[in-house]
């Protein structure tokens, strides 16, 4: 399952769904606010049983829309249920370092049978730690760690070789793409998947030297159609 679409925009989806090359669906409460979702938690919920229903039964993750450890719970209960195939996204940690999370990531797996991708996260340590809370996915996200002036490949291989060591379940996914080459580049340190944004997987297909191929190809299928009428 190495490639994710990480967007909320359907038509994109319903796109790229058709041609069979992606096997799951990432969002955030950004990714859904840039891509024009409206009417609050109602609008969230249409959103995601729409773009669930185009790619059951491949996954599709769902944030949670607070930092409460309580509200956590609740909301990852109340996502799961919108359709089998959603699970949910909880950050590391909270934007103040608040150290809940990883026990609600704990508790959601463990007790309430909920899958989890624990995201946002910078490092191989936090997504290792993330893997032993037992989440389902570990999200880190590259093009952020690059920004940052880390090389994120290295992350990625130290945390792959963790995960298989320890024989962890937890599968890896890299978000966060700002390059067409970074799928590739990350599959190939060690990534399980790669959640691509729409514009790049475009630019993943589309090749110049491809385009004045199939032109050659296209005009001299036309000459020989051209002879065969004469
Ligand atoms: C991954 O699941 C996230 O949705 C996403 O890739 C975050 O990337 P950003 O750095 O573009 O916000």
């Amino acid at each position: 399952m190495p490639i994710f679409l990480d967007s909320s925009i359907t038509s994109e989806i319903k796109k790229f769904h058709k041609m069979g090359i992606i096997r799951g669906i990432t969002t955030n409460p950004t990714i859904m606010f840039k891509d024009g979702v409206t009417g609050g938690m109602d609008g969230i919920k249409e959103r995601s049983k729409e773009i669930a229903d185009i790619v059951k039964p491949y996954p599709v993750s769902v944030e949670v829309m607070t930092n409460d450890r309580d509200g956590m719970i609740q909301q990852a209960k109340e996502f799961s249920k919108w359709a089998t195939n959603i699970n949910i996204k909880i950050t590391a940690h909270g934007p103040n370092g608040e150290l809940v999370n990883f026990e609600v990531v704990h508790e959601l797996e463990k007790v309430h049978n909920i899958r989890v991708n624990t995201t946002a996260m910078m490092s191989a340590q936090q997504c290792f730690l993330a893997a032993l809370a037992g989440s389902t996915y570990v999200s880190i996200f590259g093009g952020r760690v690059n920004n940052m002036g880390y090389n994120c490949c290295d992350e990625i291989q130290k945390l792959r070789t963790a995960i298989d060591d320890f024989d962890l379940k937890s599968k890896i996914i890299v978000g966060s793409t700002r390059e067409v080459l970074n799928t590739i580049e990350w599959l190939n340190a060690g990534a399980h998947i790669v959640t691509i944004a729409p514009k790049l997987l475009e630019g993943m297909i589309v090749h110049p030297y491809t385009k004045e191929t199939v032109q050659m190809f296209l005009s001299d299928a036309g000459k020989i159609k051209s002879m065969l009428n004469k």
